[in-house]
């Protein structure tokens, strides 16, 4: 008797270990009752600066390159981008916006000047890639242009004859010039952003002086349909503060105002720490800096809340991702670094923040798209290298649209040195007739197991894709392109009810759930 009940006991202790294996604290419920906001696809947006190998190498070419390209961009990164699902590029900058004057850009390249690239390396920028060569190009690749105008460097008329020249219908001096340079039509652009990191490089400004100038600025953008003010610098809540109070009447002249926030894995500036070299501790430091953004975007929120109580302005991150030390070897103002699992699971993590507060945060831009910090594509040459992080983008795209569900997640703890964060994190997205769940489990050392509530949903079949690999510090290299790409992931059959799926340790999955009648 006694025996038996000692079996049940084991029986019972082993069912929960196999079927809890991390105890058993991860659970997902969903709260589809609670839907209301679509994640805008523009969360997935990429920026492109002139800055390093990003548009010289990385995107354009020039039409007599041996690498194949289409009227000088790189076919091989056009097709990488669609595949992806690009809505949305912002350029020329970054800290060289409000140093590059677009007129510089246009007409015949021969005639183009030359100017020296102040803030990146110092190196000689002779114009080739401008206006045209950048709304060309946004039409390859499907994309929406988001053109940062120059502020701290530039006037008020210089922006408003570009808004004028590449929005404008009348017959007006900046559309015949257009004309005159071989675009009939002008394009449509929707988005403008007056200026870039004006407490910064782009002007050093306090917030005050740049709320007045940037109402003054936004007065003379005719045509243009969005603006962009510039935001703050991470936790400068001061700054969003005073640019929400002194734009209060305001506010059909400033559609969105953005935050940059980037993830330094190192003690400082000056110490980033290396892109593939680190260990535990800086992969735990990294994530828990990355899950900052979480913060970051509710106390932004709750200070635009209190002005903007419908929501009219979004809130735009125009600038994120991990900023390592510079590749040894390489010149230091290019900024070019590698891409490991650890980027991919930081991707994936801001990815999620960003859907869950799809209310206000309406679009996204990762730093930089080729080249240059965390980016989806590596060149070399007439190489290319799909990172990480692209698979990330390429995996997500499913949520873009999508009416977000939010979710309530409870988590196990991932503790390393006494120092906590949560292991799991997600986001939902419902559209096409299923729910999209991306969890990611931050332990690189565990499985969990998670619990998906269901919240009254039937879902009859499901299908799976997981972002892992052996180690924390893998990346994919000209010489391994596929080491860390996004594969089929097995899952249970759904029924009703709830519905567990287990998560490898240090992955990215994406749980796409076919909702029944
Ligand atoms: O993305 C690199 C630089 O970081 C940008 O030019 C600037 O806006 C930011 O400081």
């Amino acid at each position: 008797m006694k025996d038996r009940f000692i079996f049940r006991v084991l029986v019972f202790i082993l069912f929960f270990l196999i079927v809890y294996p991390s105890g058993g604290q991860n659970r997902v419920i969903l709260h589809p009752e609670r839907a209301k906001d679509t994640i805008s696809r523009e969360v997935y947006g990429h920026f492109a600066e002139h800055l390093g190998r990003c548009i010289y190498g990385g995107i354009y070419v020039g039409e007599d390159s041996p690498i194949e390209n289409i009227r000088g961009f790189r076919t091989d990164v056009i097709r990488a981008l669609k595949e992806m699902g690009i809505p949305v590029l912002r350029w020329p900058g970054g800290c060289f916006a409000d140093t590059y004057h677009w007129k510089d850009g246009i007409g015949p390249r021969a005639d183009r000047p030359s100017i020296v690239n102040v803030y990146w390396g110092g190196v000689t920028e002779d114009n080739s890639f401008g206006t045209h060569e950048f709304l060309d190009f946004c039409e390859l690749i499907g994309a929406e242009p988001y053109v940062n105008l120059n502020v701290g460097s530039g006037t008020v008329r210089e922006a408003s004859e570009w808004v004028e020249y590449i929005t404008s219908e009348n017959d007006g001096p900046m559309t015949r010039l257009r004309k005159q340079n071989g675009r009939e039509n002008p394009w449509k652009v929707k988005y403008f952003g007056i200026g870039n990191e004006t407490w910064g490089c782009g002007g050093n400004m306090s917030p005050g002086f740049y709320a007045d100038l940037y109402r003054q600025f936004a007065s003379f953008c005719f045509g243009a349909d969005y603006l962009i003010a510039c935001g703050a610098n991470a936790g400068d809540y001061g700054w969003t503060e005073v640019m929400m109070e002194k734009m209060k009447y305001h506010y059909w002249m400033m559609q969105g105002l953005s935050l940059h926030y980037y993830t330094v894995p190192g003690e400082s500036w000056a110490h980033k720490g290396s892109a593939i070299e680190f260990n535990e501790e800086d992969w735990h430091t990294t994530l828990k800096k990355s899950l900052h953004m979480e913060r970051l975007i509710t106390r932004h929120s709750e200070i635009m809340d209190r002005y903007d109580p419908q929501k009219t302005v979004g809130l735009i991150v125009d600038e994120w991702g991990n900023w390592h030390d510079v590749e040894t070897g390489t010149n230091a103002g290019f900024l070019y670094q590698r891409n490991t699992l650890r980027d991919a699971m930081t991707a994936a993590v801001n990815l999620n923040i960003f859907n869950n507060h799809c209310d206000r945060v309406k679009m996204a831009n990762i730093a930089q798209m080729v080249n240059v910090l965390q980016s989806v594509i590596l060149t070399r040459d007439d190489q290319l290298v799909l990172t990480p992080t692209y698979y990330v983008f390429r995996m997500y795209r499913v949520h873009q649209d999508a009416l977000m569900i939010p979710v309530t997640a409870e988590s196990d703890e991932y503790t390393l040195n006494g120092d906590s964060i949560p292991s799991l994190n997600v986001s939902a997205s419902l559209k096409d007739g299923a729910v999209s769940i991306t969890l990611c489990n931050l332990n690189p050392e565990k499985a969990i197991s998670v619990e998906i509530e269901s919240a009254g949903f039937h879902f009859t079949s499901a299908e799976g894709s997981v972002i892992t690999s052996e180690a924390m510090n893998d990346y994919n290299d000209f010489s391994k392109p596929e080491r860390v790409i996004f594969r089929p992931f097995d899952l249970p059959v759904p029924g009703r009810g709830s519905y567990v799926v287990k998560l490898p340790a240090k992955s990215v999955v994406l749980v796409r759930l076919t909702v029944g009648g």
